[in-house]
């Protein structure tokens, strides 16, 4: 059984000019920054930020935000020189097929699935509070019984089917569309900052990291980060509570890695698509740094509320307007990060199913708009339903487990792809290669030892289907598996 057989770079960039799978390549660098900034600032600053201060780091929340974006940086520029190397859609997937081998692309490309879809639902979940304070705040309520709360999410639902619709149109027209909404929200965090800066106390900042005590009604060793269940000090705050607050807001980057994905419809790959990856998380990060000081400065961390602590710092300072302008630009900036986290669930499972991982059948490129309308379509109903099914705040841990393992799978590979093809052109390439590709892969496993261990069985059962997937269809079907370089059959028809 050869379930380390590789896809070799030339025939990864051959596929993309299969007429039946070819996407056009029309994204600038631009283009590419607006997307990374459109996806990575979402749910996680506006409702994790607070709601992790307030249960587990305190004002130290600001630690675990840089500790993240230590770790996204360093991934970053692993994936960055990916994407520079191997300008194909699917990122990450695509990237390890060409080094790790098929089983290991099949992992990361299954890891990918599950941070893009659940990503896609959980940002349409807070998407659909925001939606309910900003009726709450101009004097309109919902409709009891029309589906908000524990049994149907009809907001949600209706925005992922009706953005589903505009992807399957076009990506560069969603572009469009997605530009006009990240100058919103880009405005309405700088908004926060500015306004919230005068409000600052600082004695709000005292303890800076709260000191450890036990969790609040006991601990479960199901909801206990691994590692201090291991260590055997189950706590809340303190060192501890940082770190596992590093791993909760590492979900507020999640995104940048989508750029990655579309790198075969960029222009100038080996040029932007490094630019746009690194430059959308650089802005991202001092963003989130500023926003969890003014957030904490404001109000005492435990005083902090943990739905809607943007708006709720405003009010409670008598800002009615501010709370209204902030619930507004938050209903559009979520509504980019959704857009985007489907685009990029399309394009991975487009990489799979023309590698025939996943039946080929499903990746059809639409000869009128140039996009796979009917994957977007099955994605698009499948994230309605988890997003309007499944309770909130149930799913950010999965998906940010999922996303560690892709990152972590990502680093190591960067030093193998170097020693099997040095030859290939890389246009950019990681420092000090191979200790910070190590680097970046240590601190992806240890932000997945901070996860909870129900969190961690959790993805083992997602892992577990994904190998009887692979091993029932993938494995079989697959186009290398069948002989590189074999024209694809037309099943389309
Ligand atoms: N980074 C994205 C967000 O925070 C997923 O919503």
């Amino acid at each position: 059984m050869d379930v380390l057989r590789t896809k070799s770079i030339e025939q990864s960039l051959k596929d993309t000019e299969d007429p039946e799978f070819r996407l056009k390549r029309r994204l600038t660098a631009l283009d590419l920054t607006v997307f990374g900034v459109g996806v990575i600032i979402g749910a996680g600053i506006f409702t994790l930020t607070g709601r992790v201060a307030q249960a587990n780091a305190g004002p130290g929340v600001v630690f675990s935000f840089v500790l993240a974006a230590v770790c996204c940086g360093l991934a970053a520029l692993c994936y960055a020189e990916f994407a520079s190397t191997v300008p194909v859609s699917g990122s990450a997937y695509t990237f390890s097929y060409a080094t790790l081998g098929e089983m290991i692309a099949w992992i990361i490309g299954w890891d990918l699935l599950l941070e893009l879809m659940l990503g896609a639902s959980v940002v349409a979940q807070g998407w659909a509070s925001y939606f309910e304070t900003f009726l709450d705040q101009i004097g309109v309520s919902w409709p009891s019984g029309l589906g908000y709360g524990d049994t149907f999410n009809l907001p949600a639902f209706v925005l992922v089917l009706v953005l589903t619709a505009l992807v399957s149109y076009g990506i560069k027209e969603s572009l469009r569309v997605n530009l006009v909404l990240v100058a919103v929200k880009l405005f309405i965090v700088l908004f926060v900052i500015v306004a919230g800066i005068g409000f600052i106390d600082t004695d709000n900042y005292h303890p800076f990291v709260p000191p450890s005590e036990p969790v609040e009604g006991g601990t479960h060793w199901l909801t206990t980060p691994v590692l201090q269940l291991v260590t055997g000090s189950p706590a809340a705050y303190g060192v501890g509570g940082v770190l596992f607050a590093a791993s909760l807001v590492f979900f507020a980057y999640i995104g940048f890695d989508v750029v990655a994905t579309t790198a075969e419809e960029a222009a100038h790959p080996q040029r932007d698509l490094p630019r746009g990856i690194i430059g959308s998380l650089v802005i991202c990060t001092i963003l989130y740094v500023a926003v969890a000081l003014v957030i904490t400065g404001m109000v005492k961390y435990d005083e902090i509320n943990p739905d809607a602590a943007l708006a709720q710092a405003f009010i409670d300072q008598g800002k009615d307007g501010y709370a209204t302008l902030i619930s507004a630009g938050a209903v559009a900036g979520l509504t980019t990060v959704v857009m985007t986290l489907i685009i990029g669930a399309v394009r991975v499972t487009f990489a799979m199913a023309r590698d025939n991982l996943l039946p080929q059948v499903v990746g059809h490129v639409s000869q009128r708009t140039g996009t796979p309308v009917r994957l977007t379509i099955a994605i698009g109903v499948v994230v309605s339903i988890v997003a309007s099914l499944t309770p909130v705040g149930k799913l950010e841990e999965m998906v940010n487990i999922g996303t560690l393992t892709a990152f972590f799978l990502v680093s190591i590979a960067i030093p193998i792809l170097r020693s099997k093809r040095p030859d290939l052109p890389r246009s950019f390439k990681v420092p000090a290669s191979p200790f910070l590709p190590w680097l970046s892969a240590a601190i992806c496993l240890f932000l997945m030892v901070n996860l909870t261990t129900e969190t961690w069985i959790r993805f083992l059962v997602w892992m577990l289907i994904g190998f009887v997937i692979y091993f029932t269809y993938g494995y079989k079907n697959s186009r290398v598996g069948q002989g590189q370089g074999e024209p694809a059959p037309d099943y389309s028809r």
